[in-house]
């Protein structure tokens, strides 16, 4: 958490709306809203009880920029335009459990009989292209182990309207074993384009087998000889975040 929390950070608008997607039962929602007191935060997660502690007072402590609201953002997503909106393991999974659902009978809106649907991912990641505010960042802070997981992910984003502008990895200890969380920042197709036309310059390519690769020299020593043919595709990084408080 204290990880995740450090890469968004950076981010965090000054006076804008930001959209905490997964937040969990808040405390990092409510960090972001003590440390950007000028922006108005919102954090949501499909877990009522989740959102019940996340509006606790114990959880809240006065800070007055944060609403919590329970939804499901393979359904919907509160109304931007957002100027920051970060998904901390909420999306990349959305289809596994539409799955789920389909097994079971579900009747949800989130299975289109019609046999129309796009998949919850893909719909998610429309909904969250459509909340962003001009100039607005997307931080995917998920679960994609692999760079062929990342590359899906990346090509159904850049199909909903988003650019991968950036892939970063943020190191955490478990146990004493090194991991690294991916983070993918992107960015609004529109606005990319519109800046590389006003640049005269093509638009950005991320080399996201490059980034995995680079993440295990930086971070993964242990992996480093495995991985020393260039097999990047099954380079493993992403783990469970630790779950303690950020300082
Ligand atoms: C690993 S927790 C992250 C919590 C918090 N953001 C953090 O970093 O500590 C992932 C959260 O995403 C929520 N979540 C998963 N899928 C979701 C969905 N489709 N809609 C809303 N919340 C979802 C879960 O209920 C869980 O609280």
């Amino acid at each position: 958490m204290r990880a995740s929390a450090g890469e968004v950070l950076p981010y965090l608008p000054v006076t804008g709306a930001m959209l905490d997607l997964g937040c969990g039962p808040g405390h990092l929602t409510s960090w972001y809203a003590r440390e950007s007191p000028g922006a108005t935060i919102t954090g949501c997660d499909r877990e009522s009880a989740f959102i019940a502690m996340a509006t606790s007072p114990a959880t809240r402590l006065g800070i007055e920029n944060v609403t919590y609201v329970t939804a499901d953002v393979t359904k919907g997503m509160p109304a931007g335009p957002f100027e920051l909106i970060v998904s901390t393991q909420s999306v990349a999974d959305a289809d596994a459990e539409s799955v789920v659902a389909q097994y079971g009978g579900d009747d949800s809106p989130q299975h289109d009989p019609s046999g129309s649907d796009d998949g919850p991912r893909v719909r998610t990641l429309r909904m969250i292209a459509g909340a962003l505010g001009k100039c607005g960042t997307y931080l995917a802070i998920e679960p994609l182990p692999a760079a062929d997981d990342m590359q899906r992910f990346v090509s159904e984003a850049t199909g909903a309207g988003l650019i991968l502008s950036f892939l970063g990895f943020t190191p955490f200890d478990v146990f004493g074993q090194p991991h690294a969380y991916p983070v993918a920042v992107f960015r609004r197709r529109d606005d990319v384009e519109e800046e590389c036309i006003g640049a005269g310059t093509t638009l950005p390519v991320v080399d996201v087998d490059r980034a995995y690769l680079q993440a295990v020299i930086d971070h993964l020593p242990h992996l480093r000889r495995d991985h020393a043919t260039g097999d990047v595709g099954q380079v493993v990084v992403a783990h469970r975040k630790s779950t303690s408080m950020p300082d």
